[in-house]
């Protein structure tokens, strides 16, 4: 059994991460950390792991050594934080935004702040197992992808890969409430939240510098809505071929990178309610659902993405990882197939 914690357990990707490993055969969860929850039950904060675990939170101060640590910390925190916890673990795992950029001066750029541990940037692997398989494998550090930036890099990946696109892209993400994470503010106080199609985010938006990183030569805008949604995540992007193509052979563009993919599934179905991608039905699952069609009027190819932010777009993306670089089954602990209906 491999020793993991879990530091900053009491948010919702720590919840997550919680749910997965609790019942995944090669770990024995040790420690998991909060500050405001300290000594306190796990399913006091997560509910829905009564009886999974009697596990109580341990203060951050408390944190022990470990085979693999992995760190829900909101963005900005671990990157000051890092040099301590790479005496307390071997392997780490890292869910927030600070080492995904290999750049400095793009973190910057983006993050409006100096990077507090630059010499690290270059040891960490961008977490898309998809994308950096090997690379995961023999790493000791991940820096797990953002939610948004996840979904759209996998819908993107085979065309960019393939040459298919021009580099303009245009995506229109609907996001869900839970990307914020547990902490509150008057925009997720219920009157302001609720029932809500919010454009919070027309330009701008942080993940593009990721997207662009991953996906070389690419030319990226995002605008982001708020919806009515708890969980989930949809894109839907805008892209133009760079020569006439029919969708059977952008489909078996997509076929041929992701044909082995366990957790990717194209989505092409002529007709039925679920024939595009929709994050309703991902709510818990590892996957990226992933589907297309062109405009044949204007030449352009829509990409329709969806995942489930707090599992392929964290908790499960860094499960995933974690199994690689232990050497594991990647699918292990991953398998769930989601609800329907829900
Ligand atoms: N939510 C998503 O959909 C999503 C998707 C992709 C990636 N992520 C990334 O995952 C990370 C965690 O996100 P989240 O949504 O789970 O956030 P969250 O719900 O706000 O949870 C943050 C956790 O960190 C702890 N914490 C906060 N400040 C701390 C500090 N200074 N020192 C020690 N612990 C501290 C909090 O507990 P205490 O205050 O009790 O210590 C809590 O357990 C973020 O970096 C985020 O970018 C989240």
């Amino acid at each position: 059994m491999i020793k993991v914690s879990i530091v900053g357990g009491s948010g919702y990707a720590g919840g997550e991460l919680l749910r997965i490993l609790l019942q995944h055969p090669k770990v024995s969860l040790q420690q998991v950390t909060s500050r405001q929850f300290a000594n306190q039950p796990v399913s006091l904060v997560h509910p829905n792991l009564r009886k999974a675990t009697d596990m109580s939170f341990v203060s951050p101060a408390k944190l022990e050594k470990c085979d693999v640590l992995i760190v829900a910390l909101p963005n900005g925190i671990s990157m000051s934080l890092m040099n301590k916890f790479k005496r307390k673990a071997k392997k780490i795992i890292d869910l927030g935004a600070d080492f995904r950029l290999h750049d400095e001066g793009k973190f910057t750029e983006w993050y409006h702040q100096k990077h507090l541990s630059a010499d690290l940037l270059k040891q960490f692997v961008y977490g898309i197992s998809e994308l950096h398989r090997e690379e995961i494998k023999n790493s000791d550090y991940v820096a797990c992808a953002g939610c948004e930036a996840t979904v759209s890099i996998l819908s993107l990946f085979p065309l960019v890969k393939n040459n298919v696109i021009e580099s303009e892209v245009i995506i229109d993400a609907k996001m869900s409430s839970s990307q914020a994470g547990m902490s509150f503010s008057l925009s997720s106080h219920h009157p302001e939240r609720s029932g809500v199609v919010r454009s919070y985010m027309p330009t701008g938006h942080r993940h593009t510098a990721e997207i662009e990183q991953e996906l070389a030569g690419l030319n990226v805008s995002i605008s982001a809505t708020a919806i009515d949604m708890v969980r989930g995540l949809l894109v839907t992007i805008h892209t133009r071929p760079k020569e006439w193509i029919t969708e059977k052979e952008i489909w078996k563009v997509y076929k041929s990178v992701y044909r082995d993919e366990p957790f990717i599934r194209i989505v092409k179905e002529k007709s039925g309610l679920y024939r595009y991608p929709e994050p309703k039905i991902l709510q818990g699952t590892n996957y990226c659902d992933i589907g297309f069609e062109l405009d044949k009027h204007t030449n352009r190819l829509v990409v329709i993405g969806a995942i489930d932010n707090l599992v392929k777009g964290t908790a499960g993306q860094a499960v995933q990882a974690l199994n690689l670089m232990c050497g594991w089954p990647e699918t292990t602990s991953l398998t769930f197939t989601g609800l329907h209906p829900i």
